[in-house]
């Protein structure tokens, strides 16, 4: 499923301070396959440069209430044209004009001649944000829709520390990815396991593995993208799990643990997905005082970790269930045996070489499996985008 690409999104930008940070949000829509128009109002443009806006957005900014275009009327052609309206920064002034419908602005003209959705990351000083004023506007735009991003808390212009800060360029990026991605897995329950487990030897040191849990997270991205209500179980990653309203996080350390904390969660779900690269072994006693350094060689006794994707495969009714496979060699014959042994509906197969190192990497490239063999191969590319690929097949095949 493509989300910003082939959308059209028109960024206003609102004379605040945060409007240099709005540079690197177009940015990254551009390279996420959007195109963009910018609209800044009069003051946003003591802030930022018509010329910086045009050249990243590689198009003509509309800033002038009374523009047109070969007899066209700017505005209106906008609002027809674009899929989506991002206010980044909102000052406390365009807040206060959109709740009561002025159009002294191109921005403005805009949004009062499109009818589609809206976002708006407000950004001020915490006196202004916390003012009645402010705050009645904001429930105005709120009951008619209009969705909010922030502020955070944090430095503010002034030097001050408080909240009124624009909201992370990356979780504004990400929202805008919500919300035009359709909805096409809403009304599901979904379990996703990510990162490693962490198997202690004594009260320093673990057994544990090279899984950042980027590509779980970017699963549980996608499922919560498209609606779902997501389950995240994972071990100590290295990437910070999404805040998005529709993911709830259960962070725990061993293979037992996270046993423990999958089997209370799945008969709640009609999907899960093991991500997580668990220790096929653990120590067999945890010893409780630190291990000294008295011999020159010693042997480490384990013991068998529980095999979650198994347990899983072997309830009934089970979950629709997608599960991953990490191998070195015979990728094709010992990911399909998996994905048979295992009774898991989809098996995706990632091969680790020097090449395609896929622990810790932005890219993955896979191969999915059902029980009768191979059905695709998601050719190398950022995780986000595979995530989105295998979410594709699985709601192909998810009955609910
Ligand atoms: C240096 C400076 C920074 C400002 N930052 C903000 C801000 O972050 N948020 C805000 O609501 N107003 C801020 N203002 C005030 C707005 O620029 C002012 O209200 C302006 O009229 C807003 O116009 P606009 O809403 O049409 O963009 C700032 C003013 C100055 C001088």
């Amino acid at each position: 499923m493509k989300q910003a690409a082939a959308k059209h999104i028109t960024i206003g930008i609102g004379g605040g301070i945060s409007a240099y940070r709005t540079l690197e949000l177009i940015r990254l829509l551009k390279k996420s396959g959007a195109s963009v128009t910018v609209a800044p109002t009069k003051a946003a443009l003591h802030f930022v440069t018509e010329l910086s806006l045009e050249t990243l957005s590689q198009s003509a900014c509309l800033c002038h209430p009374l523009q047109t275009n070969n007899g066209q009327i700017s505005h209106i052609e906008e609002a027809y044209r674009t899929d989506l309206i991002v206010i980044a920064p909102a000052t406390c002034d365009l807040i206060a004009k959109m709740a009561h419908g002025f159009a002294d602005e191109i921005l403005l003209q805009t949004l009062l001649s499109f009818q589609g959705p809206v976002l708006i990351a407000p950004a001020m000083e915490t006196h202004m944000w916390q003012h009645p004023a402010t705050q009645a506007n904001i429930e105005i735009l709120r009951n008619r829709g209009i969705q909010i991003i922030g502020p955070d808390s944090g430095d503010l212009a002034s030097g001050r520390q408080g909240l009124g800060r624009m909201a992370s360029v990356d979780a504004i990026f990400e929202h805008i990815l919500a919300m035009l991605t359709p909805k096409d897995l809403a009304g599901i329950q979904a379990l996703v396991t990510a990162g490693p487990t962490i198997e202690s030897l004594d009260p320093i040191r673990f057994l544990s593995n090279h899984s950042s849990g980027k590509m779980g997270v970017a699963l549980a991205k996608a499922l919560a993208q498209r609606g779902a209500m997501v389950h995240l179980v994972h071990g100590p990653m290295s990437v910070t799990p999404p805040r998005l309203a529709n993911i709830r996080t259960y962070p725990i350390r061993s293979a037992n643990d996270m046993l423990g904390q999958v089997l209370e969660l799945v008969d709640h779900v009609q999907l899960a997905i093991c991500c997580a690269a668990v220790a096929d072994y653990r120590p067999t006693q945890v010893v409780q005082e630190k291990i000294k350094k008295s011999q020159e060689n010693t042997t480490l006794a384990l013991v068998k970790n529980p095999d979650i994707l198994r347990t899983l495969g072997q309830l009934s009714p089970k979950p629709f269930l997608v599960g991953f496979a990490a191998e070195t060699s015979d990728l094709e014959k010992n990911a399909w045996q998996k994905c048979l042994e295992k009774s898991c509906d989809l098996l995706c197969a990632n091969l680790i070489t020097k090449a395609n190192p896929v622990f810790g990497a932005d890219e993955n490239q896979i191969l999915v499996f059902d029980q009768n063999g191979l059905i695709l191969h998601i050719e190398n590319q950022s995780k986000d985008r595979v995530a989105h690929l295998i979410l594709d097949t699985v709601r192909q095949r998810l009955v609910f």
